[in-house]
């Protein structure tokens, strides 16, 4: 019998060593937390690939010593190896709990970090929800969204979007978009009122140095969690702590547990924590 051959090994060009993999490994685990199981040896090949044809090089070895030298290459070396998927309202039930802090606080400067923003759909739900609950008032809202990945931050930024990515989003939140016409026709952009409240800057979770200051009453760290183990994980919800007002509220994504940080934080609602000094 003939032993199994993926199309993606007939397809392989270069060779891809498994010392090669190993190395991806560790570098992206040191610089970003990421860790990469051995089960995405195919996904990896699969997008450093497109490095090495951008670069012209010809082996993965030659590629791993162009990345100790060459900032650029880094960036796009890390960037590649990012998951990046996101929605507008992705997991809503935390969107109300969201609108109560915002009532809540109306009339006062309201701060939220969302600080693995992706190509953008989470901060301007963010900021349309602010809108849709403060009206007028939502100018006193500053959300600061971050990401590792330079190149989603620039796409957050454009502010442009598949119309079918909004088709499913309530209709009230619809109207926080101008539909593309012409050669635009197929896309939507945010508005200016919504992409007003927003800021971008990279910010790697795992750097010593975050460029931030100050508190927030928000924190929105989804569906990145669950890319670090535990240690990192704590070493990061740790470094949260300071940049939350005592009655903060932090959201986190829907299969990310706080509980072994019992000591940090409690549970408020579904993965959404405080932190545990509130209210004492
Ligand atoms: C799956 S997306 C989640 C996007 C959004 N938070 C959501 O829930 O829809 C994960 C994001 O985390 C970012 N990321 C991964 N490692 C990071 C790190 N060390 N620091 C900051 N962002 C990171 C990725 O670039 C990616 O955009």
């Amino acid at each position: 019998m003939k032993p199994h051959v993926s199309v993606l090994e007939k397809e392989r060009i270069f060779d891809f060593s498994q010392h090669d993999f190993k190395a991806v490994q560790r570098l992206i685990y040191e610089h970003a937390g990421i860790r990469l199981s051995d089960a995405k040896h195919d996904m990896v090949y699969s997008r450093i690939i497109r490095r090495l044809r951008a670069t012209g090089l010809s082996s993965f070895s030659q590629y791993l010593t162009l990345i100790e030298s060459d900032a650029g290459e880094w960036e796009s070396f890390v960037n590649s190896l990012t998951t990046n998927l996101t929605a507008f309202f992705r997991e809503e039930y935390h969107f109300p709990i969201l609108a109560e802090l915002l009532r809540r606080k109306a009339g006062r400067p309201i701060r939220i970090w969302c600080s693995a923003a992706s190509t953008g759909e989470e901060p301007y739900s963010l900021a349309m929800t602010a809108l849709d609950v403060l009206g007028g008032q939502a100018d006193k809202v500053e959300i600061i969204a971050t990401d590792i990945d330079t190149s989603v931050l620039a796409r957050a930024e454009a502010g442009v979007y598949a119309a079918e990515r909004i088709e499913k989003i309530e209709p009230r939140y619809q109207r926080y978009f101008l539909r593309g016409t012409g050669s635009r026709s197929g896309f939507v952009r945010v508005k200016p009122e919504v992409q007003q409240l927003v800021s971008f800057r990279q910010l790697n979770l795992l750097s010593p140095d975050w460029p931030l200051e100050g508190e927030f009453d928000a924190l929105f760290c989804r569906n990145v969690l669950i890319y670090f183990d535990k240690d990192t994980q704590r070493r990061v919800l740790e470094r949260f702590v300071p940049y939350m007002t005592p009655d903060a509220l932090l959201f986190v994504g829907h299969s990310e547990s706080l509980l072994h940080l019992g000591d940090l934080f409690r549970l408020r609602g579904k993965t959404v924590y405080e932190l545990r000094g509130h209210g004492r």
